[in-house]
């Protein structure tokens, strides 16, 4: 076969903007309407088809490097239902920390996606990844399109939104003990356990509801910096906050001190928004200007993991594939 060229794709990290839980669906998974933006926080992967068969990973960082690894069921399933004849080989640098909420095994799968569509000899459509994204998690759908999603369903059903403004984003996690890995599955069951009976009825109103507030709290994340104020800002504690923050921040904040503590910090520290991310266990505060949001990062982590990083709209995050030599 005639060597295919060798991709670098940037897998970056995904914030929820908001989270509305609904009810638990006969396939067990959740009825959920959420926005997901993408961030600056990033892994990378090199993925490369070689002659020969199977898939190969090799890792920087922490994560498993064997078929445990969603980037190799991506690979797998992406080869099969392609046609990719060859060995893929695929190398990941790691810097998105694992069950903090930020999207990274899921956005590693996106990214092997997006690299194996444009090496099939017939290439998928766009909805053919996507359906194989849903596959492998309600989160890679939303990884493969990038920028500001409405994910609805169980988040993988996906929809592009317009950009917001490029936001600083401060990222905070409890190091150790109470920042250990949140499993997802076990987020949710804890949220059966708090939310017995929620009726399809009861919810589809919260859906309406989410879908309403939606309209009316983009427009502030879109206004212009110079024009943002926090006072301003629906997260001020205006009317129209309350209804598209994270379900899943009372529980998590029962967990452990240190996720209210990091709430109020970054509160503190000015933040226009405040949110746990996905079902946790990082939390971000977006920012207007870049020095107080390294301001914030830096006395974040004197005590807790942090990072300092950006929205990546959609337009950014599609130039995230390379050719490498
Ligand atoms: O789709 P994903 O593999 O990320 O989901 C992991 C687990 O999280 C599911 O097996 C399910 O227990 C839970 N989940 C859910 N409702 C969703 C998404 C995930 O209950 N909408």
């Amino acid at each position: 076969m005639a060597s295919a060229p060798r991709y670098r794709v940037r897998a970056y990290a995904k914030i929820n903007l908001g989270l509305n839980i609904a009810q638990r669906r006969p396939d067990g998974f959740h009825e959920l309407r959420t926005i997901l933006q993408t961030i600056s926080l990033a892994d990378d992967l090199v993925i490369e088809v070689r002659r020969g068969r199977g898939i190969s990973l090799t890792v920087t960082g922490d994560a498993p490097a064997d078929s445990s690894n969603l980037a190799w069921r991506a690979a797998a399933l992406a080869a099969e239902s392609w046609a990719i004849r060859g060995h893929v080989a695929l190398h990941l640098t790691k810097r998105i920390p694992a069950g903090a909420g930020l999207g990274g095994g899921s956005s590693d799968a996106a990214a092997v996606l997006r690299a194996l569509a444009l090496t099939a000899r017939r290439p998928p459509a766009p909805a053919a990844v996507l359906a194989l994204g849903a596959q492998l998690g309600s989160d890679v759908p939303a990884l493969v399109l990038g920028g500001t999603v409405l994910g609805l369903g169980r988040g993988e059903e996906v929809y592009t939104l317009a950009d917001l403004a490029p936001w600083h984003c401060v990222l905070a996690m409890p190091r150790g003990g109470a920042g250990k890995a949140i499993s997802t599955p076990e987020a949710y069951a804890r949220w059966d356990l708090h939310h017995p009976g929620l009726t399809p009825l009861a919810a589809s109103a919260t859906i309406m509801r989410f879908c309403s507030l939606v309209q009316q709290v983009l427009p502030a994340f879109r206004a212009p910096l110079t024009v943002t104020r926090n006072r301003e800002f629906p997260s001020g504690g205006s009317k129209v906050h309350a209804g598209i923050e994270n379900d899943f921040q009372p529980e998590v904040f029962s967990l452990s001190p240190d996720f209210p503590r990091i709430h109020r910090q970054l509160q503190r520290a000015s933040a226009a928004w405040v949110s746990l991310t996905g079902s946790g266990a990082a939390q971000f505060g977006l920012f207007a200007e870049a020095g107080r949001a390294a301001q914030a990062a830096a006395r974040l982590a004197v005590r807790d993991r942090s990072w300092h990083a950006r929205f990546v709209p959609r337009s950014q995050f599609l130039r995230g594939v390379s050719v490498v030599s």
